[in-house]
Parts: structure tokens; sequence; C-alpha cells
């Protein structure tokens, strides 16, 4: 076990990098298993299968400590937007009153457009739990929209936004008491936060590699699915989620994989795979505890310096530790002009419209002086108000 920031083992874009929560850096890790797959592939040509074969399954006990799962419940396999299609069709199962899905006002767009697909196809309604501030949710409201005409609910287990933290326990148990089934969308806690979805009983989850985990851009994300569910056939089939011994059989008849591997679909992308291979290799290095110990105490002093200096800024991730998650997000009117202006100095954070700055310091790589230098230059910027140099219009830089 090596203790924590490993600086040392990124490749990190030069400056202050605050934006890991949407695409992790680079580590020589995830180098050197992306050359050395590319290396295979180079010598042995389509050889190189006979050791790629499984790889996706040979992650699924790292992938599993991060989730708190058995190896069985967890693949890494596609996007969590085709994940959850997958999930959907065949978790999704509309009876009588309890047929409608639950998401929150405040998802990423994506996951409530794969909902509203199936809610299309089923003729059912996506209902979705409104925000009072349009920042967070408030218990009341999740506990009110978890009716009995739920079927399938869908929630992030850290809003994307605001960084808000929901209680992923409860709420499975709530949604299942009534007779839901309860999923999750762990893309914002996977890398950042321990999680126990086999003893909370959750039932289905997904969530990507490209953030917290490094594991690059477009790296395969992963699900899980419960135990107590792997006798489910999955609706949406391929010949990558069939039993691997009998695979090459090229039977035209599915026999699925055991466990959750059943659930992918084709070919799995080795290159990208291999980054992901060799990022989980760090998380290996150090428990999941450790690393949000050191990511509470980064966003801890994170907060109190906006405090201190920073008041023109508006603090909305809760302060409470069990509902905080791996970032900070900070209000102003000009968080656009903020956002390029601070980018230009070299501090890359990012942000979501309408007004809100994302600042995620990571456990693995940001230190305390990152921290000093990125509210150094946002103290200039308020003070100076060179920001308002910065267009308004095109990409956010
Ligand atoms: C909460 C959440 N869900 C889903 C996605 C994107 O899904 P996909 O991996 O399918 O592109 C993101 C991307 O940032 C996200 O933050």
């Amino acid at each position: 076990m090596r203790s924590l920031p490993f600086t040392d083992a990124f490749l990190l874009p030069k400056g202050v990098y605050l934006d890991g929560n949407s695409l992790g850096p680079l580590s020589y890790a995830a180098q050197a298993a992306v050359e050395r797959r590319m290396r295979q592939w180079h010598v042995h040509g389509v050889g190189a299968w006979d050791d790629w074969f499984g790889l996706a399954e040979r992650l699924s006990p790292a992938i599993g400590r991060l989730v708190g799962a058995h190896a069985d419940e967890v693949v890494a396999t596609a996007s969590i937007t085709v994940n959850l299609h997958a999930l959907l069709a065949t978790f999704h199962r509309p009876e009588g009153r309890r047929r409608h899905l639950l998401a929150t006002e405040l998802d990423f767009p994506t996951d409530v457009h794969a909902l509203q697909s199936w809610a299309e196809l089923r003729g059912v309604e996506v209902r979705l739990v409104p925000s009072r501030d349009g920042h967070t949710l408030e218990d009341a409201d999740l506990d009110a929209a978890l009716t009995d005409e739920v079927a399938f609910a869908w929630l992030p287990t850290v809003l994307y936004r605001s960084g808000q933290a929901l209680d992923v326990a409860r709420w499975t148990r709530v949604g299942r008491e009534r007779g839901a089934l309860v999923g999750w969308d762990a893309a914002h806690s996977i890398g950042a936060l321990p999680h126990a979805f086999h003893e909370w009983g959750v039932d289905v989850a997904a969530w990507c590699s490209y953030k917290y985990l490094n594991g690059g851009p477009g790296a395969p994300g992963g699900l899980f699915v419960h135990r107590r569910h792997h006798d489910a056939v999955p609706a949406l089939r391929g010949w990558w989620g069939h039993d691997k011994a009998s695979q090459f059989a090229m039977e035209p008849t599915f026999a699925k994989a055991a466990g959750a591997g059943a659930f992918q679909l084709g070919t799995p992308p080795i290159l990208s795979l291999a980054g992901l291979e060799g990022a989980l290799a760090l998380f290996e290095e150090t428990p999941i505890e450790t690393v949000r110990a050191r990511s509470l105490e980064l966003t801890d002093a994170l907060i109190a310096r906006v405090d201190a200096v920073l008041p023109e800024l508006t603090l909305v991730t809760p302060r409470a530790y069990e509902r905080r998650g791996g970032h900070v997000a900070l209000r102003h009117p000009e968080a656009a002009q903020l956002s390029k202006a601070l980018r230009r100095r070299g501090v890359i954070p990012d942000f979501r419209r309408p007004d809100v700055l994302r600042l995620a310091p990571v456990a693995f790589y940001t230190t305390d002086a990152d921290l000093d230098r990125a509210v150094a230059v946002l103290r200039e910027l308020l003070d100076s108000g060179a920001h308002r140099e910065e267009p308004l219009d095109g990409p956010i830089g």
C-alpha cells in the first residue's frame, strides 16, 4: 500500500488539473497497458485474441472491490447509455399499476433519454423527482416519488452538477420495499466513494470509467447485476454475452454467460479496455476508503478556502460528508467566463450550464498547493474582472 497522493504516477496536463470528474488524466500504468496491448497486436496479430479473450472478465475482481460486489456481478463493458438500455430492456417489467419509470429532474440527460425510449416503447411514463432549488434533491421528494406505481427507479449515486451524494442503501431499501427495482448511475461515485452494492441490495447499476477511474476517453464503462437476478436472460443479446466456454462453437442459440457478463453485447474495444486495465492497478495500491478520506480532506480544504476568500461564489455541494461527492460545485453568474479565464491561466475546472463551476480535487494527484493556486487565480479574476474579456459564446474552454 502506498500513501496518497501518487502525483508521480500520472502524466498530468500542465497546470492545475481539477477536471478529473469529467476526464481523468493519463497514468503511466494506463499508458503502459495500452502500449502492451498495441505490441501484442503488432507481434501476434489475430493470435493476440488468445490473451485478449476474457480480458473484461479478468478486470471484474478489481471493479467488484470498487462497487462492493462479487466479481460475477460486474463487467466492464460499453457506456452508461448502452448499459442502461440493456438493463431497462431486461429489468423494466411493467405489471398492472406498477409500470412507470422514475428518474430525477437533475439527471444527466442521457439517462433520461434512455428511460424515455423505453417508456415510449412500452407505453409508460418517465416520472422525475423534482428539485426545489435546481441543484439538489430533498429526501421528502424522493420518498414521495417512490410510489407503488414505479416499476423501475434509476437514480444517480452523486448528482453530476451539484455533487450531492444520495444515500444509496436507503433509497434502494425504500424502493425495493415498495416493489420497484432500483438501479443507480454511479458515474460520479465509482473511484471516488466506497460502495456496497451487493450488501445494500442494489438491483442493477452502471458507470463510466473515464472520470475518477482514469480509464481514458471512451473507455468501457461497466454494469452491476445483483446475484439474485442472475437467472434473467438479457432481453438484448449479443455474442459477447454468451457463455465463454462455448462462444466459439458459433451456435445460433444463446447460452448466456453466468452473471453480469451476459449483458455484454459485441466485441470489446481492447485498446480502450487496456487503458482501464492499467488505471485500475492504481486502485489496487490503496483502498477506496483511503481515497475517499483524502477526497473529503481535499474538498474540505477547498470549501474552507472558498468560505474564507471567495464570498462571491455560492457553494451548492452539500457540506455534510454523507451528502458530498467528489467535486465541489460553485455558482456564479459569470461562471462560464470564469471557467474560460481559469483555463487560459492553467487552472482546469469545468463548467455546467447555466452558472456552475465544478472543481474536482482528486485524491490521487491533487495537492494542497494546487488548491491554493486555483483559489488565488479565482480571487485575482474576481478582483480584476479580467474574465469578462472571455467570449460569452463558443466552446466552453
Ligand atoms: C451521471 C452521468 N451519466 C452518464 C454520463 C454519460 O454517459 P455515457 O458514458 O453513456 O456517455 C455522464 C457523463 O458525464 C454522467 O456524468
